[in-house]
């Protein structure tokens, strides 16, 4: 089963949930990047400002063939209960992806993971198998470890053997 797992991430929690499934499903990872949002107070304000307008930004996608995957897996933080721009540009551009796709999202604790699906839904209307949410700030290192491999389980993707 050929797998990818393509984030975006601001300030590295994503990426660092984003690494974590790669290892895990043995897939292959990459990032979508956006120059707006910086990681200074200003680019933390227009991430917020932006998300709230639905702004839709410039988006750097490294040149794929997602109909060589059976599985992709698209992660974004939350931002002002949706997924993080760049990732709602990411689905406002994308065709279909690979045969199956799942979303992934990071969040501080206080956004249901409905809206964040919902909303990617809304810019692109294929089936979406799966979606999970991490709460970073209170979920505890096992219980997030917990609920990935929960969320791996659900896929069907058999890790590769010698994974822990
Ligand atoms: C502009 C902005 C808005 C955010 N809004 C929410 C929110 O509505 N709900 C939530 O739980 N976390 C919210 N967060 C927190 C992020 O989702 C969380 O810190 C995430 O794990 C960051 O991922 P990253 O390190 O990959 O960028 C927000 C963060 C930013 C920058």
């Amino acid at each position: 089963m050929k797998t990818l797992v393509i984030y975006y991430s601001r300030t590295g929690a994503t990426r660092g949930v984003a690494e974590e499934l790669a290892h895990r499903l043995d897939a292959v990872l990459t990032e979508i990047t956006s120059p707006r949002f910086r990681l200074n107070p200003f680019g933390y304000l227009r991430a917020g400002f932006d998300s709230v307008r639905g702004k839709l930004p410039p988006i750097v996608v490294p040149e794929l063939d997602f109909a060589l995957y059976d599985l992709v897996l698209v992660g974004a933080p939350i931002w002002t209960s949706y997924p993080a721009l760049p990732v709602r540009s990411f689905f406002a551009e994308a065709g279909t992806l690979g045969r199956e796709t799942a979303l992934f999202f990071t969040c501080e604790g206080h956004s249901p993971v409905q809206a964040a699906v919902d909303e990617v839904r809304r810019l692109w209307p294929h089936t979406i198998k799966d979606a999970i949410s991490i709460n970073m700030k209170e979920e505890s290192e096992v219980a997030r470890a917990n609920a990935l491999l929960d969320f791996t389980v659900r896929l069907g993707v058999e890790p590769p053997a010698g994974t822990d």
